[in-house]
């Protein structure tokens, strides 16, 4: 512990030596098959070079702050720069985003706050494997490896210079836990062939079990209103979490006996014509415009979002007359268009709409469905 201490103390006043660097690549001559899963994970596409989501609102955040912004998103999105105390975004070691040996440099974690509450020694591999001395490096044991405590300085909370909510993960998850006793790694660590997985899935991958909500619809026949029932049994956090871009949103359509659309929730955009389907945190500034990016937000304009286990209903009226089918989807997206166009993000990938949930019934007849 004391040794800890001094070595923390020292890294404060002098910084360490970029030498002292090792890529995720190097790491990889010997852990081969972990390399290849981390640089298909997000935590390997964490920076401006590999993240054109990231890159887009970092430029952007850098444009509207004269510049004083550099230092606060690289922070968790390329730690190696609290490291060695070099912003630049070329510098080799911030090209490698999460990198393998910022994680497991981990000697000690002091808060919640960003990636600067891990305090990282570069002599020593810690994991949560018990000590060991082998000739490659030395293996130090710590107990955190298996529990948020270990994600939650970057993936915890954010909060903009006016004390607006941006992130709050880590408080979705407490209240989760309470119930659940899950940490974050019992759901984004996967165990393949007994070895853990570096994939780390999330909204980008597909390899997290889907159906994350469960639907529910029903009608009634003498108020002619839909009735739809949802219920985030899958994620130990809000549905969306993370960042304020995330937006998630009905999209119901009812068709004719003839497969015509006879009518839907909204035409253009959800959030304007329909914001009661809409689950997300808008961000706005003093004037209400919205979505505003969170370095300019001075109040949250609406808030709605799936939390675990809670159930939410949504009634709407249908027509009258000659409804045959409705159709429900629940759609996820990364960000709102408007905000991608605005970035000239063309990335179909990122413009994709991923569809949660899904049910279809025909209010005429008894059994529904
Ligand atoms: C020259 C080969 C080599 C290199 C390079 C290497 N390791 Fe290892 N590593 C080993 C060996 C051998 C072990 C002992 C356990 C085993 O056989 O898997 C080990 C164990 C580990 C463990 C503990 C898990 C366990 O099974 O005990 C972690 C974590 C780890 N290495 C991470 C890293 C990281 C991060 C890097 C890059 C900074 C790295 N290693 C570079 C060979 C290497
Ligand atoms: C040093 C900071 C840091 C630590 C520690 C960290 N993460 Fe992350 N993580 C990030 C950043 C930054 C991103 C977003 C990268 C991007 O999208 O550009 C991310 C993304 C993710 C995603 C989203 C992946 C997807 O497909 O959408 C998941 C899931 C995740 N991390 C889980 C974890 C878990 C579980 C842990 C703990 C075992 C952890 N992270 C530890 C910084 C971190
Ligand atoms: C406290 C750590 C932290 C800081 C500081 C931080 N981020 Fe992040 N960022 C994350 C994590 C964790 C995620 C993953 C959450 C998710 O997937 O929703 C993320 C995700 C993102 C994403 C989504 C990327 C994608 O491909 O989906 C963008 C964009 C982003 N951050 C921009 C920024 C900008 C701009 C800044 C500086 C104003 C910043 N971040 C500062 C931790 C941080
Ligand atoms: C976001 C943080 C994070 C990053 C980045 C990361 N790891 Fe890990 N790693 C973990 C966690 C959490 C575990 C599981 C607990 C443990 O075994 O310590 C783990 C486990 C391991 C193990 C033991 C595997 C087992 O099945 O027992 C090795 C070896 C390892 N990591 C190597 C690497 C290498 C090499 C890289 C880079 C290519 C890397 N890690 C990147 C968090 C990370
Ligand atoms: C009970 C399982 C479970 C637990 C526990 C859990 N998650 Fe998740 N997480 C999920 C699922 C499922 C999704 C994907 C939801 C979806 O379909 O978009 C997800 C999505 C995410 C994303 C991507 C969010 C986005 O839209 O960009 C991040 C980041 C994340 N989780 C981080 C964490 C962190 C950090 C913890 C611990 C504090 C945690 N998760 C705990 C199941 C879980």
């Amino acid at each position: 512990m004391y040794r800890s201490f001094v070595f923390i103390l020292s890294l404060t006043l002098a910084g360490i030596s970029q030498e002292e660097f090792k890529s995720a690549e190097s790491c990889g001559d010997c852990h081969h098959d972990i390399y290849q899963q981390w640089q298909s994970s997000m935590h390997a596409r964490s920076t401006t070079q590999k993240d054109p989501l990231f890159q887009g609102m970092y430029n952007l955040a850098i444009a509207e702050t004269d510049g004083m912004l550099t230092g606060k998103c690289i922070v968790c999105h390329s730690p190696m720069a609290t490291v060695f105390q070099e912003n630049d975004r070329e510098a080799i070691f911030n090209q490698d985003g999460i990198t393998c040996q910022f994680c497991h440099g981990a000697a000690e974690i002091v808060a919640h706050h960003s990636a600067r509450d891990m305090k990282i020694d570069l002599t020593t591999i810690y994991s949560d494997q018990p000590e060991l001395e082998n000739t490659a490096h030395p293996v130090a044991h710590r107990d955190y490896f298996f529990r948020s405590e270990f994600c939650l300085p970057c993936h915890a909370e954010m909060k903009n210079p006016v004390e607006i909510e941006v992130c709050s993960t880590g408080n979705e998850w407490r209240e989760y836990l309470k119930q659940t006793g899950k940490n974050c790694q019992d759901c984004h660590l996967l165990k393949q062939d007994g070895k853990v997985s570096h994939l780390f899935p999330g909204s980008h991958q597909t390899d997290i079990p889907s159906g994350a909500v469960e639907m529910e619809l029903a009608y009634n026949t003498d108020t002619q209103e839909l009735m739809i029932s949802l219920t985030n049994t899958g994620a130990g956090h809000a549905i969306p979490t993370g960042t304020p871009l995330r937006m998630v949103y009905l999209k119901i359509t009812a068709f004719d006996s003839s497969e015509k659309i006879i009518w839907q929730n909204w035409r253009e955009n959800p959030v304007t014509e329909d914001r009661g389907g809409v689950f997300m945190r808008l961000l706005g500034d003093n004037q209400g415009n919205a979505p505003v990016p969170p370095w300019k937000a001075s109040q949250i304009i609406y808030e709605q979002r799936l939390l675990p286990g809670k159930l939410v209903n949504k009634r709407y009226l249908l027509p009258e007359q000659g409804v045959y089918e409705v159709e429900v989807k629940l759609i996820y997206r990364f960000a709102p268009k408007a905000v991608l166009d605005r970035l000239g993000i063309t990335d179909p990938h990122l413009n994709s709409e991923r569809i949660l949930a899904q049910q279809s019934m025909r209010p005429g007849s008894e059994a529904g469905e």
